[in-house]
């Protein structure tokens, strides 16, 4: 992202602020606020200048927007004291001119690190510490104005044996940089360092692959309460817990396990966001398009309904459409038969799906 995509993206802004002097009642982010509840998406500001369609449909159906690319450490300070707010800022401008809000994501993750960090994190605790320190400074004094809400530690918790990607060992907590820099108070730290930033930032710790009713699920939901309750009792401060929801058709969703889930969560205090919401279908489905929306939506509605009714007002999807879905992509996550996936509300067309159905109706409550 450099400043041609921000002019290029000033250029789309009256043209999209135009259109939405307010926002119509039959959209995804009219429909969630007339439930009092809020809906979005993760946004790519170089997809927001570079194509008037998706700016028209993510200023449209979005109220949230998670930079899915710009918010993280390789974008924001990719050298030492060398930082690059021209996309996030492009994404805050965006924004600002669609009456949206910005979520950050994310302060703390072990991926999209630059290597000067990698290097700094395994020089000593001291410097660890510093370099989280520093980078929380400027991101979120920079960014105060605009975002309230940040992921400050991103997937915190190890898989266990059985999951997609497990972690070898028996210890709950992800073996990443920061665990090894600074043991696993790394998560304190991190939330006390942003705190300590900004008394009024909501906290948010996000995590994945803790919504399925499989073994491995309920074990790792297990360990994350765990160390919410350790947080929580050491009066550290967190204000929310992000839900990433990256559903899993080949896995059985079950909303009894899960719903006891999120009400230990919420008695605990704590707000909760779906925060990355799509759909992997099995290899196994057909690549009959509309048995697979129809079960995609299904899935969505049931796993929506189970959250909303636990007390989750806010439903991020991780982008709008397939057409540039990382379902698509992502290696060991596209479907190996080279079918387009189909997890996100909108098509490559832009149209909208059953699943776009399946996350109104549920957001209506
Ligand atoms: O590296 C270029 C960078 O130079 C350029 O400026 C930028 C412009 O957009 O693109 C960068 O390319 C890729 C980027 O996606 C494009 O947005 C990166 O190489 C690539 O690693 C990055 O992948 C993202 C991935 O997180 C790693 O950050 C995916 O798009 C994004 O969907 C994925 O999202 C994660 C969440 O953050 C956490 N939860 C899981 C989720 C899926 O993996």
């Amino acid at each position: 992202m450099r400043r041609r995509t921000a002019l290029g993206l000033a250029a789309a802004l009256p043209a999209c602020a135009r259109a939405q002097q307010a926002p119509r009642p039959d959209t995804l982010r009219a429909i969630a606020r007339a439930a009092g509840r809020g809906f979005g998406a993760a946004v790519r500001a170089d997809l927001l200048a570079s194509d008037p369609a998706y700016a028209a449909l993510f200023a449209a159906e979005a109220e949230l927007l998670t930079p899915e690319w710009e918010g993280k450490w390789l974008a924001l300070q990719p050298e030492e004291g060398k930082f690059d707010f021209s996309a996030l800022n492009a994404i805050i401008a965006f924004a600002q001119a669609n009456r949206q809000r910005v979520r950050g994501h994310a302060l703390l993750w072990q991926e999209a690190i630059p290597p000067w960090v990698a290097t700094a994190l395994a020089e000593s605790p001291e410097r660890a510490r510093a370099v989280m320190e520093a980078h929380f400074s400027t991101v979120l004094n920079t960014t105060r104005a605009h975002i309230r809400d940040w992921d400050v530690v991103n997937e915190p918790i190890a898989n266990p044996a059985g999951a997609d990607v497990p972690q070898a060992g028996d210890n709950p907590m992800r073996d990443t940089p920061w665990f090894r820099a600074l043991g696993p108070d790394y998560v304190e730290i991190a939330l006390r360092a942003a705190r300590a930033q900004d008394a009024t930032l909501r906290l948010t710790l996000n995590e994945y692959g803790i919504e399925e009713a499989t073994p491995d699920a309920e074990e790792k939901r297990t360990r994350l309460l765990a160390l919410l309750r350790r947080l929580l009792d050491r009066n550290c401060p967190l204000d929310a817990l992000g839900i990433q929801a990256h559903l899993q058709m080949r896995k059985p969703f079950d909303p009894a396990p899960f719903a006891r889930f999120l009400e230990q969560v919420r008695v605990m205090g704590l707000a909760i966001l779906i925060t990355e919401l799509d759909v992997r279908e099995p290899d196994t489905l057909a690549a009959d398009i509309p048995a697979r929306d129809a079960a995609v939506a299904e899935r969505v509605k049931l796993f929506l309904d189970t959250a909303i009714g636990a007390g989750c007002r806010t439903v991020i999807t991780w982008g709008l459409t397939d057409r540039n879905s990382w379902l698509g992509s992502e290696p060991g996550v596209a479907r190996p038969d080279g079918v387009a996936t189909r997890g996100l509300p909108f098509d490559e067309a832009l149209q909208r799906k059953p699943m776009w159905q399946a996350i109104a109706s549920a957001l209506r409550g």
